[in-house]
């Protein structure tokens, strides 16, 4: 069966131009992430630092732009000091979020080094858990000031003599969730983020920063939260962060591949809030989004209940995603871009063997798990300006959505090199959606590629000794006289790029 939609996209519909951070990652010292992850001395793969080469150049075919570091839950327990200087001295911690030992081999300097190296930037976060003001504004100084300072000074003792110049911080994490070191009231966060926020930007007045929103749009302070910490930060605040992770726990694929909606709903409530704070202090400045965790997250959440305390990065959080985890990435993206004008950071969480695109064996291999692709088309062919497709889409209703459409979409217009790039999910179980597409605005365009995700086996999945979900470009689409005809095949992730 086949089943029909159409749409319009025409360079003159912007929503907004796309900020490159949208494409993020994060990389905690959780598990195997560091350790195993992007570190392994000895391995074969291993550079002089002992980072591996086989990650990186996995992690510069995604174009990740900036990464998130060192935490999450993490950084809520984290003394930066512990991580620099002289590896041999630095101390053996237990880290509370995660019940495992932290070893300090990986800190500031080298993380930098390994970004620098992927040709990322630095989302660097501080712990406003168990420290506060003076941990922050220090280590803006290690990081950010030149020379002629304690701390400045002390970066270029330990061999770092420019400053990393870090743009992106963010104030604490997931401050409103009980399971945090340092749990706060909204009241309390807004506080110490608002003073946190001044004494960093004396530091460096060139930083944005990021307040924390709330870890999900579930959370009993939902809305609230965000109004309390924006009421106390908004003047000295770039960002307000949201957090969402999903999973199909209930083998119901269609309520599931439905829950890209509530990360809609989320990003337009939190929205609101924002302005509704800016109308409440006829304030001019507008705050953006900084979605900057979101993921599936949910296979490993048993196997993780087994993992023995205070060992030395265990493999935890170590999903390995099916194919139908695929095309809900694909959408969570598609989410992103349709808020382009005001989400302009977002972090996939995370990186590197935890609920990540790519995973290693220690010793071993670094493969690409499914969700690897669509966040990899995203990040290569979605830069420029989001365009609104205007769109005619059959809808279904599921268990916990009303009025989900079979086609979710959202282009992509570059315009230095006028490439336009449609992403499109279809949604439908058993049906090929044949898409009519008016084109007429992006005259004398062809069909450079039509990549298709696809798979018979939701669950299919790809290890490091098999490879089973990866994409094909023999889609049929084509464009004829302003009109574009593509057959996107039941349950798939499509590509379809365009140029002169
Ligand atoms: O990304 C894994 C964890 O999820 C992070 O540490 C935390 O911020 C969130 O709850």
């Amino acid at each position: 069966m086949t089943i029909k939609a159409s749409m319009t996209i025409d360079k003159e519909f912007k929503i907004g131009e796309i900020d490159n951070r949208i494409y993020g990652s994060f990389i905690e010292h959780l598990g195997r992430a560091v350790y195993g992850g992007i570190y392994e001395p000895g391995h074969p793969e291993a550079d002089e630092q002992g980072f591996r080469k086989d990650v990186m150049e996995l992690v510069k075919e995604l174009k990740v732009p900036i990464v998130r570091y060192p935490g999450g839950n993490f950084v809520s327990g984290y003394n930066w000091e512990d991580g620099v200087g002289p590896v041999a001295e630095r101390p053996r911690r237990l880290d509370l979020a995660w019940r495992t030992t932290e070893t300090n081999e990986i800190g500031t300097n080298e993380f930098m080094d390994w970004a620098k190296k992927v040709n990322a930037e630095v989302n660097m976060a501080v712990n406003l858990g168990t420290r506060g003001i003076d941990a922050a504004r220090n280590l803006v100084e290690y990081c950010n000031h030149t020379s002629g300072s304690y701390w400045s000074d002390l970066r270029i003792k330990h061999g770092y003599k420019e400053p990393h110049k870090i743009k992106t911080w963010c104030l604490g994490n997931e401050m409103d969730g009980p399971w945090q070191i340092g749990h706060r009231t909204a009241d309390e966060y807004g506080r110490i983020a608002v003073e946190t926020a001044k004494a960093m930007k004396w530091v460096d007045p060139s930083i944005e920063l990021v307040a924390c929103g709330s870890s999900n749009r579930h959370m009993p302070t939902f809305a609230e939260w965000e109004a309390t910490v924006l009421e106390h930060t908004y003047d000295h605040v770039e960002f307000i962060s949201l957090h969402t992770y999903y999973g199909n726990r209930d083998e119901d694929l269609a309520n599931y591949l439905a829950q890209s909606l509530d990360m809609d709903q989320f990003i337009y409530s939190v929205i609101s809030i924002a302005d509704y704070i800016k109308a409440k202090k006829r304030s001019k400045k507008t705050i953006n989004l900084s979605f900057d965790e979101w993921n599936v997250w949910f296979h490993s959440n048993e196997a993780d209940k087994k993992i023995e305390p205070w060992t030395i990065a265990p493999p935890q959080l170590e999903d390995i995603y099916t194919f139908e985890d695929a095309l809900l990435v694909g959408s969570m993206l598609i989410s992103l871009l349709k808020r382009a004008d005001r989400v302009k950071i977002a972090c996939l969480a995370q990186l590197v063997n935890v609920i990540a695109p790519i995973m290693t064996e220690n010793g071993g291999e670094a493969w690409k798990q499914s969700i690897f692709y669509p966040y990899m088309h995203a990040s290569v062919f979605g830069r420029g300006v989001a365009l609104n497709a205007i769109v005619s889409s059959p809808k279904y209703d599921s268990k916990d959505f009303t009025d989900v459409p079979y086609l979710d979409t959202v282009s992509v217009y570059d315009e230095e090199s006028e490439a336009v790039t449609i992403f499109a999910v279809n949604r439908h179980q058993t049906d090929v959606m044949s898409l009519d597409a008016d084109v007429r605005s992006f005259e004398g365009y062809r069909v450079v590629e039509h990549i298709v995700l696809e798979n018979d086996d939701v669950k299919a999945t790809n290890q490091h000794n098999h490879t089973n979900v990866v994409p094909h470009n023999n889609g049929d689409a084509k464009v004829d006289g302003g009109k574009l005809e593509a057959n996107l095949p039941k349950l798939s992730w499509n590509v379809i790029r365009l140029a002169k």
